[in-house]
């Protein structure tokens, strides 16, 4: 009997490997795609300087979440102080009616003003009652109910930047009002904060969120203030390292360049985070809205929208569930992706990589001239051996274009679009040499 198995485990193994066989080499002869980590025969020694990642601590704050950056929405960039229950719960709807709550963006995020002026008598927090007047547990009810979680905002300040009650010192108190209404995130802004150091200010409320019991992502919203790269891993699953971003190329490029700086600190569970999308919010064009998308992705950024999901036009909901866009930022590698090359006028021709799970890379073409230009990746800049063979996906067009490009890729790029890419390196089988 046991003879018996064996030989069938046999058989079954022989059927398997020519099978396998056979689907490779009709992929592309005599090449199977890699399967090991940083392999030699792919990457350039200079592959791990490249992409850094030696600053990354590991798994960060550790509290189970941000293995992957945070997806969702926020209601700031669109409405600012003009919010109310009624639009939060729209969107929440809005984001299942649409699909993008299937492609991950699960966060529904609600920024200043949700709160009255002042504490209650027991000196809690209490929503606005003219706005708020279900109160949060039941737009948390509300959001659950849809496979949804719900945030919220507060200041490590005496008052949030409109003006509503802050935290600071109240720490303790105020996650557990946030834990006892099961809300699932907070941002923590930075205003009227006493001049003392956001060192001294955030980690506070981590422990006041990890005491309440309740698993409660945390997003510094300090402005990059003490680079926060260099300590908030161990504090927050996020944390700002710039000032807020307003809806225009100038602030996105400017901000895009300074999150940059901090990639070798990034990974599962803490991310460097640029700001939130200002995508189809009306100040950049649709090509610049691109870049911007393509850009926070291939950066490992928190990917929160920022704008009204219950009036979507056809070209803001093509970029915001773009799904080849949204795997690169939700790799299971987390490595964050970086600049690697510029060149012509001002630098404005860049290549932006990042590695990926399974050997493959992603790679950016940023187009920030004021023309249409040619921009080459060469694969020593990418860190790839000059012989590798590369198998290229567009990932706006949704198509493999190339199957065995070597050496370097070049490709005309719409004034400042950004074209993305995998490349899955394929190596020769030996065993058939
Ligand atoms: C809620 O806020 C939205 C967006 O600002 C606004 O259009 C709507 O009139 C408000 N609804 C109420 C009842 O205040
Ligand atoms: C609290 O912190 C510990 C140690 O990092 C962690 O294991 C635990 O999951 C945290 N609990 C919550 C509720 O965040
Ligand atoms: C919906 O968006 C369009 C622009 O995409 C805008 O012109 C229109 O005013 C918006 N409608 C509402 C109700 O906000």
């Amino acid at each position: 009997m046991a003879k018996q198995t064996q030989s069938n485990f046999a058989c079954v193994y022989l059927v398997l490997f020519f099978f396998l066989r056979a689907s490779s080499i009709s992929v592309s002869a005599r090449v199977a795609p890699l399967l090991q980590t940083y392999e030699k025969s792919i990457f350039t020694s200079n592959f791990h300087s490249i992409y850094d990642t030696s600053k990354y601590g590991i798994l960060q704050l550790n509290n189970g979440l941000a293995r992957t950056p945070q997806m969702g929405w926020n209601s700031w960039n669109f409405f600012a102080c003009d919010i109310n229950e009624t639009v939060i719960k729209e969107t929440a709807d809005a984001l299942v009616s649409t699909g993008l709550a299937d492609l991950g963006y699960v966060y529904v995020n609600i920024d200043d003003c949700w709160s009255a002026a002042t504490r209650n008598s027991e000196g809690q927090l209490v929503p606005d009652p003219n706005t708020f007047p279900s109160g949060i547990k039941a737009l948390a009810d509300y959001v659950h109910k849809r496979g949804l979680k719900l945030g919220i905002y507060s200041d490590a300040g005496t008052f949030t930047c409109q003006v509503r009650p802050g935290s600071l010192f109240h720490e303790v108190d105020d996650a557990d009002t946030f834990a006892s209404w099961d809300v699932d995130y907070l941002k923590y802004d930075n205003c009227y904060n006493l001049g003392i150091p956001p060192k001294k200010r955030y980690p506070p409320m981590r422990d006041a969120l990890n005491a309440s019991g309740r698993s409660i992502f945390y997003s510094l919203c300090e402005w990059g203030v003490d680079y926060p790269a260099l300590w908030a891993g161990k504090v927050g699953n996020s944390w700002r390292t710039t000032e807020d971003i307003y809806d225009s190329w100038f602030s996105m490029t400017t901000i895009a360049d300074l999150n940059d700086k901090w990639a070798a600190y990034a990974g599962p569970g803490g991310w460097n985070d640029p700001d939130m999308l200002e995508v189809g919010n009306g100040g950049m064009t649709f090509q610049e809205y691109r870049s911007h998308f393509s850009i926070w992705a291939l950066m490992k950024a928190p990917m929160i929208i920022g704008s009204d999901l219950r009036n979507l036009s056809e070209e803001t909901y093509l970029i915001y569930s773009n799904k080849d866009v949204i795997a690169v930022n939700q790799d299971s590698l987390g490595v964050q992706g970086r600049k690697v090359q510029v060149s012509g006028k001002d630098g404005c021709r860049q290549v932006w990589a990042g590695p990926l799970s399974g050997n493959r890379l992603v790679v950016a073409l940023w187009n920030r001239c004021s023309q249409v230009s040619t921009i080459t990746a060469s694969w020593n800049v990418l860190g790839l051996q000059s012989g590798t063979q590369v198998s290229i996906r567009d990932l706006w067009q949704h198509k493999v274009i190339a199957g065995d490009a070597v050496s370097s890729f070049s490709a005309q790029v719409d004034v400042h679009d950004c074209n993305m890419y995998i490349f899955s390196p394929l190596i020769v089988s030996h065993s058939e040499e």
